[in-house]
């Protein structure tokens, strides 16, 4: 697809339109990926964080939100709850926090490898090549690392880099890929000051980057965070709506035909009753329902009102089933490994 096509489908207004491209990007879903929907099980092992985004609820300097870190022990308690859910992945997430050593995540890795078949995912930040090569090396299957934004100038902006050390994610992404890690990245929709041009170029990234996962979510002002205060308006301000995201996961699809693309949680945010259900049926193949403990997720907040759903109570587990089956997909089974990646790995091999 052609950047002036991108752009057009982006502005687009006009709803007979857009039941075109919803159907072009639900035809690319069936046939790329199928009708199977794969659930994750995220597990938030910390909101500790060392960096300073500007759009993040968790930065450092948010000395209103109450820390922690869970232990090998706990994060280990949520893997079998995954396995008796019958999930096939775990995803690790947390802030960038050093006191998640190389070694405790060795050692998690391990465990987990050891006591059950999930497909493990990372989803710590920015790390070095050494610990990433040696996590790889011990088992982790997976790595998210959004780019958030394509626009350098932007990028630096909301996200300062740590002292002496300048943040390049999209060299990270690279190395990932060279380890062998099955690769994740995406972006923000509608964070203040992103152009019509920089959202393109976003969705051109994607395809640059020849992604295996792709995570996309709508911007959310957090109130404790510079983004969050003072509204920047002008011309070219891509709106951070609903109607948006959709575009951009259908348009994500057909830019990435076999990646996995999960409906994100910053998407349920906006539509708790039917995010899920639209963004499925607009490119979307997977979801990762939160199984941290109650009492940590609710200081897990990147944003305020992030959809809060629990995915641990039978019920919760029941009307996710039934969501799923009322848009006539069915629930995976096994790893889910992304069509992209079981690709390159041919291709690779052979
Ligand atoms: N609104 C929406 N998404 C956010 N994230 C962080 N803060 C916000 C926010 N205010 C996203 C970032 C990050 C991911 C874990 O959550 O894209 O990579």
């Amino acid at each position: 697809m052609k950047s002036n096509e991108i752009l057009r489908w982006l502005k687009t207004e006009d709803f007979s339109e857009l039941k075109k491209l919803w159907s072009l990007a639900d035809e690319a879903r069936a046939q790329n990926v199928g009708d199977e929907i794969y659930l994750r099980g995220l597990i938030e092992i910390g909101n500790i964080c060392a960096r300073q985004c500007a759009y993040c609820g968790l930065r450092a300097d948010n000395r209103k939100l109450s820390r922690y870190r869970m232990s090998v022990e706990e994060i280990l308690q949520c893997a079998r709850l995954a396995v008796e859910f019958g999930y096939g992945t775990v995803v690790l997430q947390s802030g960038e926090d050093n006191g998640f050593s190389t070694g405790m995540i060795l050692e998690i890795i391990r465990r987990i490898k050891s006591e059950t078949n999930l497909a493990i995912t990372l989803s710590v930040g920015e790390r070095s090549e050494k610990e990433l090569a040696q996590w790889r090396e011990a088992g982790a299957d997976r790595y998210l690392l959004r780019f958030e934004t394509s626009n350098k100038e932007l990028f630096e902006k909301i996200h300062p880099s740590l002292i002496q050390k300048k943040s390049d994610r999209i060299k990270m992404l690279w190395a990932l890929k060279k380890l062998g890690y099955e690769v994740g990245s995406g972006f923000m929709i509608g964070i203040p000051g992103q152009t019509w041009n920089d959202l393109l170029n976003d969705i051109l990234l994607l395809r640059e980057l020849d992604l295996d996962m792709i995570g996309i979510g709508p911007f959310i002002p957090h109130p404790e965070t510079p983004l969050g205060k003072n509204k920047i308006l002008f011309d070219d301000q891509v709106p951070s709506t609903e109607l948006m995201t959709y575009k951009v996961f259908a348009l994500a699809r057909l830019v990435c035909p076999k990646a996995n693309i999960p409906s994100t949680t910053a998407l349920a945010t906006l539509n708790p009753a039917r995010g899920h259900e639209l963004a499925l049926s607009r490119g979307a193949n997977v979801i990762m329902p939160n199984i941290t403990p109650a009492h940590y997720r609710e200081r897990y907040q990147l944003y305020p009102n992030k959809a809060f759903a629990d995915a641990i109570s039978v019920e919760s587990r029941r009307v996710l089933k039934d969501r799923i089956h009322s848009i006539g997909r069915k629930i995976g089974v096994g790893q889910g490994t992304s069509p992209h990646f079981k690709n390159y790995e041919y291709n690779y091999k052979t």
